[in-house]
């Protein structure tokens, strides 16, 4: 029994999700043998890599007698939907508190129709920054604690040493799939943006006790901010299950060659690579994480791994950010 095991858990997800090799496409551009990890398939509404840290976070939320959750995001947010989704499964009420004035124009598309459907409470800030949403969760719980309520914050995006705690098991599974295999993991490629994923990959890695190439792509923060924070939040989330996670120099690596216009913004590259997954392999991408870093894997697949090694790439979800792009993708192309 380790202290890992006694982190408490919600069952929110199923796992583990399907590993495939991406036969056809690594053909097509030549280079390392390309996998993907199927973590769009987790099993709850609509799925995706963030359902994992939900886990943790959930099963604190729970161990602690909580009754309500409160989160926060973007409208676009993969997280707050899966968090209202959560919340209804294991039957807590959710708060999700969110950049904007409101909806917005127009018929609900993406994970914000998926929020109205979930029914959870909406309420919207004018804010700067996403940053700035924590006032905002804090007077809701203050209300909510005031009526009696006993709220519990998970921080937007879910990024906490308890939420990376979540993603220990995700690189189990890598491993454990790999074995099954009969092939080693030579790199791990992913879209990176708070860091949590990706701090918990590390972890889980030093759980295991083994070093290999874990390379988060960013989608909105530059590497100088990203690397930094992860290191930080590796020895954070250590700390909680009693091990040492100082990192050796370059054990932290973060791209952000393959983020394009911006935060959201659709890049040429990742609107390519959304083309091609969808047409050599069946696998819907989407333009804001997995299309960009789809395309980065495919160019470090190509680029600086050898033929004959192994890179995995995660499938970290947003698949119903696909609805909110329908402009961008129903171009005609050939
Ligand atoms: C689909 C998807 N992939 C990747 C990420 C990045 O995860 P993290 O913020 O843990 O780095 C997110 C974050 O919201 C996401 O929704």
């Amino acid at each position: 029994m380790t202290l890992l095991d006694q982190i408490p858990v919600a069952p929110v997800g199923q796992y583990p999700t399907p590993l495939q090799e991406l036969k056809r496409l690594s053909a097509l551009i030549g280079g390392a043998r390309l996998w993907v990890k199927r973590d769009d398939l987790t099993g709850l509404a609509f799925g995706g890599s963030k359902t994992r840290s939900l886990s943790t976070l959930f099963g604190r939320a729970l161990a602690e007698g909580a009754d309500t959750v409160i989160t926060c995001g973007p409208t676009t947010s993969n997280h707050v939907r899966l968090t209202a989704a959560a919340a209804n499964q294991l039957g807590l009420k959710v708060v999700l508190v969110l950049r904007g004035s409101s909806c917005g124009a127009g018929p609900l598309q993406g994970n914000m129709l998926l929020n109205h459907m979930l029914g959870a409470r909406l309420v919207f800030a004018e804010v700067d920054s996403l940053a700035d949403l924590e006032p905002a969760m804090e007077r809701e719980a203050h209300e909510i604690q005031a009526r009696g309520g006993k709220p519990f914050i998970i921080p937007g995006g879910g990024y906490s040493p308890v939420g990376a705690l979540g993603y220990v098991g995700l690189m189990q599974e890598l491993m454990q799939q790999t074995a099954e295999a009969g092939v080693g993991i030579d790199g791990v490629v992913f879209a990176s943006g708070s860091g949590c994923i990706q701090s918990g990959l590390l972890l889980g890695a030093l759980v295991a006790g083994v070093r290999m190439p874990v390379i988060g792509l960013t989608i909105n923060r530059r590497v100088d901010e990203l690397e930094p924070r992860i290191r930080h939040d590796v020895e954070a989330a250590a700390a909680l299950i009693g091990l040492d996670g100082h990192l050796p120099a370059g054990a932290v690596q973060v791209l952000d060659d393959y983020l394009g216009p911006g935060y959201a913004v659709p890049s040429e590259a990742g609107i390519e690579a959304i083309d091609l997954l969808a047409r050599m392999e069946g696998l819907l991408l989407d333009p804001c994480y997995t299309g960009k870093s789809m395309a980065g894997a495919m160019d470090l697949a190509v680029r600086r791994f050898e033929p004959g090694q192994n890179v995995i790439f995660i499938h970290t979800g947003g698949t119903p950010g696909i609805f909110s792009y329908a402009a961008d993708l129903s171009q005609q192309r050939t």
